[in-house]
């Protein structure tokens, strides 16, 4: 059997923050639901949370997720004292405990397998993940003899001699759950913190062995928003090599950044600042950038968005949008269509080769095949009271500077006359113009 415990308890003070820290995100999800995530990999018989600092955020956190056991810390007096809480929920259960620093997000489950699997082959009480760092400020030390782990110090119990250690804890532990259960209850807190750690757990129990990884990066613990930004970075690096050894060309890798949920096809081109959030995937060929935000938004191949923000929509194939474009969620904008500058579209359907190019606002509005939006247009789709449809058929030319008071019905092949107001439908093959006649009057002198 096999139990994991993530510790998400402690406030997190070295963040300065009202959000407990592991709600903290990194690319866009939280510290506790990227280990939740890694942990399932794992495919274990239970996973607790344990939670004390803000328990009603952290619980909410979790979205009721059924595989989750939530344990409640209260007060929070120490990593140690957090498994002593854990303990009363573990009767007659046999087997491994891992356990998991909730504030250590990058850890791959790989890693931990490898690390259940050396502990079980070497039988041993507790086995941790340890590294060699080069600047090990701040971590708990560990102290080997013939190979076994004989204790862990933290840093601000160490002396300055064995503040030269490099070898740290992670934080990431495996222990067997009968022989911790012994001894779980005899840790004391005579320490500069007066906590109970779970690091003294190690002199009490027998075999304690170490997995060191190489990978020093996987185990980036945050404490303060420097290791945040450290966790991000990693993170981003990673992602963008990737999709280079991929074929996609960053012009400028570090001002960019990409979710680990997208997807981008071959010979894709991001240029400078631009970033690339949640589901969003893009098709090969396309430019995205510079100055582009999408999130959640698919854009089809050979399509080029400049400095342009795009929320949860779809861009289907040779689309020109940008620069200046503002697409709103619940968008489809179909092949060869145009969408130019300061133009801002909402909930609306534009089908192929539409053009939309200048200063306009669509909303809630569906724009048939080959249609010209001229620059100005706007949808007027709010009454004051609620939000209202815009039908406009193919083949139509709306004039400059026209508003289209919805609901209303433009047919096929309808031409607006610029600087019309319409509220009524207009039938296939019209003309419709509604504005005050020209008058000019010959001769006028201002007195
Ligand atoms: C801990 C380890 C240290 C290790 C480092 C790795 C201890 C005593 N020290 O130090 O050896 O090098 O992690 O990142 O464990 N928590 C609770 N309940 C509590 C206190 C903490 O659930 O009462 C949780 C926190 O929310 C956090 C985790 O345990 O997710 C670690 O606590 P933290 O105070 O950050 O420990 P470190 O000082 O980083
Ligand atoms: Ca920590």
């Amino acid at each position: 059997m096999l139990a994991i415990a993530i510790l998400a308890a402690g406030k997190g003070t070295r963040m300065v923050s009202r959000l407990p820290k592991v709600l903290h995100k990194i690319s866009g999800q939280t510290l506790l639901n990227r280990i939740i995530n890694t942990s399932k990999k794992l495919n274990p018989d239970r996973i607790f949370v344990v939670i004390g600092h803000q328990p009603d955020l952290v619980k909410d956190s979790l979205l009721n997720d059924k595989n989750i056991e939530i344990v409640l810390q209260e007060p929070q007096l120490g990593t140690g004292h957090a498994v002593q809480v854990l303990s009363k929920k573990f009767n007659n259960f046999k087997g491994n405990l891992l356990v998991l620093n909730g504030d250590v997000p990058l850890i791959r489950a790989e890693s931990l397998k490898e690390l259940l699997k050396i502990h079980s082959l070497n039988d041993a009480d507790v086995s941790l993940i340890t590294t060699e760092k080069e600047n090990p400020f701040g971590y708990g030390r560990v102290f080997k003899k013939d190979n076994f782990i004989e204790k862990i110090i933290e840093e601000k119990d160490c002396s300055l001699n064995e503040k030269q250690n490099k070898l740290i804890n992670a934080g990431i532990y495996c222990f067997n759950w009968e022989r911790l259960n012994k001894i779980i209850n005899n840790l004391e807190s005579n320490n500069n913190q007066k906590e109970f750690y779970i690091t003294d757990t190690i002199s009490l129990l027998g075999k304690a062995i170490s997995y060191q990884i190489m990978e020093e990066e996987e185990i980036q613990g945050v404490n303060n928003r420097v290791d945040l930004a450290k966790c991000e970075e990693i993170i981003q690096k990673n992602i963008k090599r990737k999709l280079m050894l991929n074929g996609v060309t960053f012009v400028n890798p570090e001002s960019s950044s990409v979710s680990e949920d997208a997807e981008i096809g071959i010979d894709v081109i991001i240029e400078a600042n631009s970033h690339i959030r949640g589901y969003s995937k893009i098709s090969d060929n396309c430019i995205i950038g510079p100055n582009t935000f999408l999130e959640n938004t698919s854009i089809n191949k050979n399509s080029k968005v400049v400095n342009t923000s795009i929320f949860n929509s779809e861009i289907m194939d040779n689309v020109n949008i940008g620069p200046y474009s503002h697409i709103r969620p619940g968008c489809i904008i179909s092949s060869n269509s145009k969408v130019g500058n300061f133009v801002e579209i909402k909930n609306s359907h534009l089908s192929q080769s539409v053009k939309v190019n200048h200063l306009s606002y669509i909303g809630d509005t569906n724009i048939g095949k080959f249609t010209n939006v001229g620059a100005g247009t706007i949808t007027a789709n709010y009454d004051g009271l609620k939000k209202n449809i815009t039908n406009i058929g193919e083949y139509c030319s709306v004039g400059s500077n026209s508003v289209l008071i919805a609901p209303v019905n433009l047919g096929n092949s309808v031409t607006i006359g610029a600087g019309s107001v319409i509220n009524k439908d207009v039938k296939n093959h019209s003309l419709a113009i509604s504005r005050v006649k020209q008058i000019n009057i010959d001769n006028w002198k201002k007195s």
